[in-house]
């Protein structure tokens, strides 16, 4: 058993930031955050909400798939900045959508949380747990930037992705996906809840509150682990390269990227990109990406996609999903 992808949706704010509006907060450049990032400019919420941007992009995803928010069986919202810890945002994207026989939970794997989400939905449909699942990555990181460190603050964005899955009875693609906690160090991002009443002090905005990065950690990990995780994935699954249509990558640096098409010896036109557009929005950056090439008509019958994440955690994977 294998799913389908039945319809994508995505919501990324209007109030738009470009480089030029960095500039104004930090020492840097737009031609600076070009070269070494390929970000243009970045989308902020504003009167939206991690929630708000999920309900959105999973609206338009069950509009796309001519699904009824009534049938939806799962919902799986993957987030590392949500405005409610309780209830989890999946819950508050049944109540907006009126889902109301779904199953609902959060999944915490920062960016390459999206290719887990949708791991674990292929597992439950595949297995018949379920029916219908729809699967959300949103992201308000800009909430969770410190706009006095130019290190962070040049790459991030917000913005939501969202498909709804089913279950199919083509062959099943194994996904491969790795995690190293030992590494964790490298992008950290401590809780506000981090305090107890017996503790010391209560919290304030100091250290440690905001995204922290040692971004040429992040970036020689990425550049390293994504081209071997893409031939395990392959390998697996008996694929070649050459069999794969496009590699949506989430969109952490375009230097990565081309580094990862250079490492694979690919053509740079088989990563589409909008992190110009967008910047980096963790586990929205996926499923955004998806759904514009989507609604582009990019996406033929028998194109296989490799999808894969990584970063925070540290976490990376890919899967392989052929298009119908
Ligand atoms: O989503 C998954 C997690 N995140 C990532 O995948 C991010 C991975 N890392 C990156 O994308 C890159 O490491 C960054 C874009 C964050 C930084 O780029 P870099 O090429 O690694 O820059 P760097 O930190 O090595 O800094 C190079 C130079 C330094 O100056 P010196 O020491 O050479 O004089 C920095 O001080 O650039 C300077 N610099 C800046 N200059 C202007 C650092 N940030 C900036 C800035 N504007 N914003």
């Amino acid at each position: 058993m294998a799913v389908k992808i039945c319809g994508t949706g995505s919501y990324t704010p209007s109030y738009v930031m470009d480089n030029n509006g960095i500039a104004k907060l930090v020492d840097t450049s737009d031609a600076w955050i070009r070269e070494r990032t390929g970000v243009e400019r970045r989308h902020i919420v504003s009167k939206e909400t991690t929630v708000s941007m999920a309900s959105e992009a999973g609206h338009r995803a069950l509009l796309r798939a001519q699904i009824t928010a009534a049938e939806v069986d799962l919902i799986i919202v993957s987030t590392i900045s949500s405005n409610v810890i309780l209830p989890c945002a999946a819950c508050e994207v049944q109540k907006a959508l009126g889902a109301v026989n779904a199953t609902c939970f959060d999944l915490s794997a920062a960016c390459t949380g999206f290719v887990l989400a949708y791991n674990t939905a292929a597992a439950y449909l595949a297995s018949g747990v379920y029916k219908t699942a729809l699967i959300i990555g949103s992201e308000s990181l800009s909430n969770l930037t410190d706009w006095k460190d130019r290190s962070t603050c040049i790459l991030f964005g917000d913005g939501a992705g969202a498909a709804v899955l089913q279950a199919d009875s083509r062959k099943m693609y194994l996904p491969k996906t790795h995690s190293d906690g030992g590494k964790g160090g490298a992008l950290s991002l401590k809780s506000r809840h981090d305090w107890n009443l017996l503790g010391t002090e209560h919290p304030s905005d100091g250290d440690g509150y905001f995204m922290q990065m040692d971004g040429k950690t992040i970036f020689q990990f990425a550049v390293r682990k994504v081209p071997e995780v893409i031939r395990e994935v392959l390998e697996e699954n008996g694929l070649r390269q050459e069999e794969i249509t496009w590699y949506l990558l989430h969109q952490a640096n375009k230097r990565i990227i081309d580094a990862v098409a250079r490492h694979l010896g690919e053509p740079i036109e088989k990563f589409p990109m909008n992190i110009q557009e967008y910047g980096n929005t963790s586990s929205a950056s996926i499923p955004i990406l998806l759904d514009e090439m989507a609604q582009k008509g990019m996406l033929n019958a028998g194109d296989k996609l490799v999808i894969a994440g990584f970063g925070a955690g540290l976490t990376w994977g890919a899967s392989v999903y052929e298009w119908i």
